[in-house]
């Protein structure tokens, strides 16, 4: 299968993915990675391994108003030019249009650094969740794999690992746990994505059919 991954920022996520790729766990081909942010960590990677790069959405900085596409020509980039049949967010921070949530129904997916419905939405990204978490008093938290919908972090749930909060750690230590989580699960749902092995409950809630 062909995959579009979006980052942000160091792209641990998409590493972890591109590894579980070349290892042969997951039977799929990264055809382009799109971000908001040209120079970061994530789109270096993907440079220094051949994978076309693209940005979205337009880069404004004052009046600078860099490249980088508009949502439609997006769209028609990954469904035409680079025949993409899921997009992986992977430490993507800005809000996917809602033509392309269209364009990739049950095909889109994103991790959140915690455990949803719990500390997730608008806002609730980064150390930002961590911090809650603590906040919170809650003894465990964990990455959440779930498919997109036009809101933030509300689509159905795929998958989730569980990690420990002990109440003296910082948000850090926290985020270093869960970040860990997050490089297993991730491939073992794009794995899952890639093979099919993804079927749909009646009323809306994914179910992974693990390999053989
Ligand atoms: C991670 O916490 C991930 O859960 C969130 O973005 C953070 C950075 O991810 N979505 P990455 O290292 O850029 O993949």
């Amino acid at each position: 299968a062909r995959l579009a991954v979006f980052v942000s920022g160091g792209g641990s996520n998409f590493k972890a993915i591109h590894a579980a790729i070349q290892d042969g766990r997951i039977n799929g081909t990264v055809a382009v990675v799109v971000s908001d942010v040209p120079g970061c960590g994530g789109v270096t990677y993907a440079q220094q391994h051949g994978i076309p790069t693209l940005t979205y959405p337009v880069v404004k900085k004052g009046d600078f108003v860099g490249q980088g596409l508009t949502a439609a020509q997006l769209v028609d980039g990954l469904k035409n030019a680079y025949k993409c049949d899921y997009v992986i967010l992977a430490g993507y921070l800005k809000l996917i249009p809602q033509e392309l949530c269209r364009a990739f129904p049950r095909a889109m997916l994103n991790i959140h650094p915690g455990l949803l419905p719990s500390f997730g939405g608008k806002g609730y990204y980064g150390e930002r969740v961590h911090k809650a978490v603590i906040a919170s008093g809650a003894r465990f938290s964990g990455p959440t794999v779930h498919f997109v919908d036009e809101e933030f972090d509300t689509g159905p749930i795929l998958a989730q690992r569980v990690v420990p909060v002990f109440p003296t750690d910082t948000p850090k230590q926290l985020a270093a746990r869960v970040l860990k989580e997050e490089h297993a699960v991730y491939p073992h749902c794009v794995a899952a994505l890639c093979d099919g092995r993804i079927g749909w409950r009646e009323d809306g809630i994914p179910i992974l059919w693990e390999a053989k």
